[in-house]
């Protein structure tokens, strides 16, 4: 588990970092979406959420919907759904057909109780006022009406924030190098209960764990470069650090056979008060 220095969580709820570097375009997220091809077991997180909107009818809003991997997805099962989907950055949405917007999830272009169901997949960690984002979301749904939401554990991938340290240190010539940067250690699984408990009733969390083994180290140096947008505050030279990290890891395999990472992720389910 790492956890954040004050400047680090400021800039991952940057949103000139957000929008202009990490989620510029879907590079960088398609490299932390690919590793889980080698997770055990496998999840179909867009065929969840699509379950747990059997009962949903009318308009759903997918916030922060990046490359729109739960958007397509949906709108490919649930034609009859209004589905919208919304980011901060104009460029990720760049390859998804209408309806789009470019808007912040702390100012949601929605009227009071206009919609049926919101999907807040991994990105709730980014906004820069957590409570006032779950108030904002709490007040475009409808009475009854449905959030789902998605994040890891303060504890998922520990292994690849050891590696990095290590890896760091050696950089530095120091036991042990900085930690590097969480994305969800602001709305963790653990954190996020009670963040939603303030606007929302019937909270229930699914862990989804599962073990990534990995014979080839090339995920691995991905998923490190995908932090590129926070590299100046990694307090290391971030590209050597990742090179090393790689010869780490390939090492790790070839006398063990293979590099295994820990996951835990999770979707909560939450509705307004009627
Ligand atoms: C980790 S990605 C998740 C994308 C998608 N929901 C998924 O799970 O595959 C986080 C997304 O949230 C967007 N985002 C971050 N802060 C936001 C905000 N304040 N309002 C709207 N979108 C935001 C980012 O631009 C990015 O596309």
């Amino acid at each position: 588990m790492t956890s954040n220095t004050t400047r680090q969580d400021a800039a991952v709820a940057d949103k000139a970092i957000l929008a202009g570097h990490a989620y510029a375009d879907e590079r960088h997220l398609a490299a932390r979406q690919s590793i889980y091809r080698w997770q055990h077991p496998r999840y179909d997180l867009p065929g969840i959420v699509t379950e747990e909107l059997a009962a949903v009818t009318g308009a759903v809003a997918d916030i922060g919907c990046g490359n729109g991997k739960f958007l397509t997805h949906l709108r490919a099962r649930r034609p009859d759904l209004n589905i919208v989907g919304l980011d901060l950055s104009a460029g990720i949405l760049t390859h998804l057909p209408p309806p789009v917007l470019v808007a912040d999830a702390q100012t949601l272009p929605f009227a009071d109780h206009s919609i049926d169901a919101v999907l807040a997949m991994h990105m709730l960690y980014h906004v820069t006022d957590v409570p006032s984002t779950i108030t904002e979301i709490a007040r475009v749904l409808r009475p009854g009406g449905l959030l789902i939401a998605s994040t890891n554990s303060d504890t998922d991938k520990h292994e690849l924030d050891r590696l990095w340290s290590t890896a760091a240190g050696h950089i530095l010539g120091l036991p042990e190098g900085p930690a590097r940067v969480s994305l969800s250690s602001r709305f963790s699984l653990e954190k996020a209960p009670a963040y939603l408990a303030e606007a929302f009733t019937d909270i229930h969390t699914r862990h989804l764990p599962g073990t990534i083994t990995l014979t080839d180290p090339a995920p691995i140096t991905a998923h490190l470069a995908s932090y590129e947008a926070w590299a100046h505050l990694s307090g290391v030279p971030f590209h050597p650090t990742i090179r090393h990290a790689t010869d780490l890891a390939a090492a790790v395999i070839e006398t063990e056979g293979a590099f295994t990472i820990t996951c835990h992720g999770g979707i909560l389910t939450c509705r307004t008060r009627t």
